[in-house]
């Protein structure tokens, strides 16, 4: 069973891994890309907005929905939905940290009730034709470590892929990830995993790939505003030199592309606003970029966004 094109596969992230994004990371070559995590419940309940975060039909590449919730039957429906909309893979977050999803028992807190756990991926696995992966940490916290056990539980139950995050919920994203913790997971089990977490520059997915055994790699942070990361992930790990870092032309070009695609898909109000912060990463480092910050946050439409890029030319 094909999961994904190649080894470099683009992390979930709410608010950011929207249509737009993903349209981006499949330009850049990526072998799977995800949609922010949607709400099980939303889709059970027909909520418009959690709903239009599974639009992505006709979409090039393969693309994983991600849910998130914690009751098999709900679980049940939301992966149908998942497999109408046109997923190619149905993944189960049991890593968010944010207390608004675990306090429901969401996230990462099903990697405190493992017998709960047990049941989403049952769920979820018997639901749909659909390959089912979990998205899981290295536990709930230090005194918590148990990856590996939720990880034979997620085989166990049906899962054909585990990615592994290399910190704790109770760590967020502070500290550095725990990559040996994605090896023991690897000597685990017999399904691929997925490593995660700290990497920025091309040559740290093969350090993770060789280090812990890892199927492939995902690449979060290290993409916001840096879809060459992703080129360049690639190019190394095909054993070619990574290619000539973006001019400053190439980097307006790509995030004016892009930020043309939030306008396309959200249209101009929603579009811009959320435009803004990837705007932000886009020109991070770049000299004089304090003063046209201030600029972008207050962009109200395309036209004044391109005119606060080319203050920088
Ligand atoms: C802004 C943001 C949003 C995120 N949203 C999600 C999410 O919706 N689902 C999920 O499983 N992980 C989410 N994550 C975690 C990432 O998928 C990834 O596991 C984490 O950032 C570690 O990888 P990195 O070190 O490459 O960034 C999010 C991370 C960030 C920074």
């Amino acid at each position: 069973m094909k999961l994904f094109d190649n080894k470099v596969i683009l992390a979930p992230m709410a608010g950011v891994t929207d249509k737009a994004f993903r349209e981006v990371a499949v330009k850049f070559g990526v072998g799977l890309t995800f949609t922010e995590m949607v709400s099980a419940k939303g889709i059970y309940y027909n909520d418009k907005k959690t709903k239009s975060l599974l639009d992505i039909k006709d979409e090039k590449g393969r693309i994983g929905a991600q849910i998130f919730g914690h009751e098999a039957q709900i679980i049940s429906i939301a992966a149908r939905c998942a497999e109408e909309c046109g997923a190619t893979l149905l993944d189960i977050n049991s890593g968010c940290p944010t207390p608004k999803v675990t306090k429901n028992n969401d996230g990462a807190a099903l990697m405190k009730n493992p017998s709960l756990f047990a049941e989403v991926v049952s769920a979820a696995a018997s639901s749909t034709k659909l390959p089912v992966s979990v998205k899981i940490r290295k536990g709930w916290s230090d005194d918590n470590i148990n990856a590996v056990e939720i990880a034979k539980i997620a085989e166990r139950c049906g899962a054909s892929m585990i990615t592994v995050h290399g910190r704790t919920a109770a760590a967020g994203y502070s500290g550095k990830a725990d990559w040996s913790i994605i090896k023991k997971v690897v000597s685990s089990v017999n399904i691929p995993v997925v490593g995660n977490g700290d990497i920025f520059k091309p040559h740290h997915s093969k350090a993770m790939l060789k280090e812990t055994g890892c199927a492939a790699v995902m690449l979060g942070r290290g993409v916001l505003g840096n879809p060459w990361l992703i080129r360049d992930t690639l190019f190394v790990l095909e054993g070619k030199e990574p290619g000539p870092p973006p001019g400053l032309h190439e980097k307006i070009e790509v995030a004016l592309w892009h930020i043309g695609l939030l306008v396309k898909y959200k249209g101009e109000y929603i579009g811009i606003r959320e435009a803004r912060k990837h705007a932000m990463w886009y020109i991070k480092g770049i000299p004089g970029s304090a003063r046209v910050r201030n600029l972008m946050a207050k962009a109200q439409t395309y036209e004044e966004m391109a005119k606060c890029f080319e203050l920088l030319l």
